[in-house]
This record gives structure tokens, C-alpha cells and sequence, in this order.
């Protein structure tokens, strides 16, 4: 199908909610996506973060065709061998003492994770407590509860009335001033991705994880974007040294299958009947994490992961030298981004990176953001590299 024709399709029977970009993809090899016509990209966006393991990854292909010949879902009511498997594999991976629910993507992650806290706040005090403080910047879904507790006001219009007890702080420092005897927890993202691929200050990070831990108030930490190996270690949390109560995942933990999924290290807080999902871990999306997780995992100790950290990092002060568009280089491992002196660079970049074979994603006001696949080669970085040198309004 030709990109007209899509077009033509998806502008009378899809609702409009996205400002999309004038392509369409057929299909990807390793970090290359090609479009209808027939045209290559490098791709630093991964589909948001999703595709950690590139695209027609071998051995995730052949597990998830071998998975889904011998069964593809039979429900929660019933046991489920993969399941069980990956919640062991998550478990060794976190390195903490939790166990794991099940979602099908971020913002239902972060959902099972507020109900978490929720009880945990009616059942661990003598009066209830119910508020959940997050920070302004921050970014946790689009379900009504997750957009409440996103502090981006821009995404509140026309969808009030909401669930309440959300309570926005402004930074780490203000969270201790919006504490009071009704809150049962504080949200956060370690590295903001949405709001600017801003990475909080570990030692205000530690700092207030240690003050939470002596008040019994949760720390829940939003890694839906930060987890599974993106910022170089497996939880942005271990980056920071911290252990949180709860961790929400998603994106890049299926590969492009959907799965997400709430670690908590309170395991008897949820019982029978109080939280559930048809699809969460199925046999197929499980079996397809659990080797998406150990793909990534002996990338991890191999060290291939670090040296293309490294060769990546270089490559973006190579960009930031290039050119004074850029101002600074942001974030952590491979979620990491250049900040641009305004927004309209920041599309300017992006529109025109596109129009040279390479996709890289916006964050925040002024952010040009890259979240390559994790699996990515040192030959497509170059590649993808050399095509952005050649953007006109690098010289502009
Ligand atoms: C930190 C964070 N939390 C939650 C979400 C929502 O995830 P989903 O779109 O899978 O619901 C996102 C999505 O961008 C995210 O970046």
C-alpha cells in the first residue's frame, strides 16, 4: 500500500489523536526500518522505547512463532508456566525481595501500582490514607487516574472530573512540603522521559527514598520508560542506589509485544479478587519478555551494552560540537537526548532528521530524544550518526 493510500484510510476511519509523521513502515531489520515506498531509516526511536531487542530479532521470532503454534492465551484463572517464569526472571534481574502483577502497558502498570498503594495506605494505618504525590514534569499514562497523576497540566484538559487524591509537587524538595497525614505514597520517574529526558539528582533521590522509608510512606517508581537495561543497568533504580517499594515496567520489556508489569516489595498487599487483567501475562507475551530479557541480559554482561553506550555518548558530543542548535546532551544511557535552544529547532530537527533516513523522537518542550534499540550496532550508531551531520539546519 502507498503512503497516500494509507493516509487516505487512516484520515476516515482512525480517530485523530496523533500528530503523525508523513510515513509509513513495512517492516524493520536489526535498528533499519523500511517505509512503503521502499526507503531506509535508522531508527534511534525504538517506537518509543518498545523495540529494545531491534526488529526481526532471531530469537525472539522464533520464540514467539514456536509460543504461539502451542498456546497463545488461556487467562489468569488458570496457572501459567511462562508467567511464572518471567516473574522469577524479573525478581533475579531487580535483585530485590518482590513479587510481580501482570498489565498489558504502561499506564496499566501504573494503575495496578496507585490501587497498590492505595490499599497498602487503607490497611497499614489507623486512618486511611489515600494521596499520591507526583512531580510536575512527570509522565505516567492517558487512563484517568495515570493522567491525574501526570503533572503536565496540558493533558487534564476537557477530561475532568478525576479520581482524586493526586497531589503535584513541583520538585523533590517540594514533595516534603506536600506530605501530610493522608498520604500513602510518592510517584516518580528517575529520568522524566516525556517531560525532557530529565534525570532527577540522585542524592535528592536517596535523600527523600530514605525519608519515605522512615515515615512508611511508598516510594513508587515509574520505570515504564527508564527499565530493562535503558539506561545501562536493569532499573534505572539500580543507577540510583535506591530500592524502591514499588516499580512499574512496560515498553521496551516485550520487544513490541505488549506486557507491563508492577513489581512490589510489599507481596501481601494484593489478594484474590483485588486487582486482575484478561490479557497480563499470557503464555505468549510472557514467553516473548522472558527472552527478550535474556537477550538483553547477556548483552548487558558481555558489555556490549556499556561500549555502545559509550560509542553513543560520543557520538551525541560529536552533534553538540557540530552545531549551536544544541545546548546540552541529556539523560542516561541510551535515554538520552539534546536539549535544543527552542522547540521550533526541536521539530525542525526532527522533521528534517526524518527526511535523511533517520527517526529520533521529541521530549518535552525542547528535547530532541533518542532511544535506540538496546541491540543496535556500532555500524548502524555511525550510520545513523553520519546521516544527522548532514542536516541542513545544523549550519543554520
Ligand atoms: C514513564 C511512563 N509511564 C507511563 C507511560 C504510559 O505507557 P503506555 O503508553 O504503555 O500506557 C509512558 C509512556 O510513554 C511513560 O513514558
Amino acid at each position: 500500500m502507498k503512503l497516500d493510500e494509507v493516509q487516505t484510510l487512516d484520515h476516515e476511519f482512525v480517530m485523530p489523536t496523533y500528530h503523525r509523521m508523513q510515513v509509513a513502515f513495512e517492516r524493520g531489520e536489526g535498528a533499519r526500518l523500511f517505509d512503503v515506498e521502499g526507503r531506509d531509516y535508522i531508527d534511534f526511536g525504538s517506537g518509543i522505547g518498545v523495540n529494545s531487542v531491534g526488529y526481526g530479532n532471531p530469537r525472539m521470532i522464533n520464540v514467539l512463532c514456536e509460543q504461539a503454534q502451542k498456546l497463545i492465551h488461556t487467562s489468569n484463572l488458570f496457572y501459567i508456566p511462562n508467567q511464572a517464569l518471567l516473574a522469577q526472571k524479573l525478581i533475579k534481574l531487580s535483585r530485590m525481595d518482590m513479587n510481580v502483577f501482570f498489565a498489558n502497558s504502561g499506564a496499566e502498570a501504573n494503575e495496578a501500582m496507585i490501587k497498590l498503594a492505595r490499599k497498602y495506605g487503607e490497611i497499614r494505618f489507623p486512618k486511611k490514607r489515600y494521596k499520591i504525590i507526583t512531580l510536575q514534569s512527570s509522565f505516567h499514562g492517558r487512563t484517568l487516574a495515570t493522567l491525574k497523576a501526570t503533572g503536565q497540566e496540558a493533558y487534564h484538559k476537557y477530561f475532568a472530573p478525576f479520581p482524586d487524591g493526586f497531589v503535584i509537587a513541583q520538585n523533590l524538595q517540594d514533595v516534603y512540603q506536600k506530605i501530610d497525614d493522608e498520604t500513602c505514597g510518592v510517584m516518580i520517574e528517575l529520568i522524566q522521559g516525556e517531560g525532557g529526558i530529565c534525570a532527577l539528582p540522585q542524592d535528592e533521590v536517596r535523600e527523600l527514598a530514605a525519608f519515605l522509608r522512615q515515615h512508611q510512606i511508598l516510594l513508587l517508581v515509574d520505570e515504564v520508560q527508564s527499565g530493562v537495561y535503558r539506561t545501562g543497568e536493569f532499573l534505572a533504580s539500580h543507577l540510583y542506589g535506591i530500592q524502591p517499594d514499588l516499580i512499574s515496567l512496560a515498553k521496551g520489556m516485550g520487544g513490541g509485544i505488549t506486557i507491563g508489569a508492577v513489581m512490589s516489595a510489599h507481596k501481601n498487599v494484593f489478594v484474590a479478587g483485588d486487582h486482575g487483567s484478561t490479557f497480563g501475562g499470557n503464555p505468549l507475551s510472557s514467553r516473548v519478555a522472558l527472552e527478550v530479557l535474556e537477550i538483553l541480559e547477556e548483552e548487558y554482561h558481555s558489555k556490549k551494552l556499556q561500549a555502545k553506550i559509550e560509542l553513543f555518548e560520543e557520538r551525541l558530543e560529536g552533534l553538540l560540537k557540530r552545531s549551536d542548535i544544541f545546548l546540552k546532551k541529556v539523560g542516561r544511557g541510551l535515554m538520552c537526548g539534546l536539549e535544543a535552544r527552542d522547540t521550533q529547532i526541536q521539530q525542525t530537527v526532527i522533521s528534517q532528521a526524518l527526511c535523511a533516513g533517520v527517526v529520533v523522537l521529541r521530549s518535552g518542550r525542547n528535547v530532541v530524544r533518542f532511544l535506540p534499540p538496546l541491540t543496535i550496532s556500532e555500524c548502524e550508531i555511525d550510520e545513523g550518526f553520519e546521516r544527522l551531520h548532514l542536516l541542513a539546519c545544523l549550519d543554520e
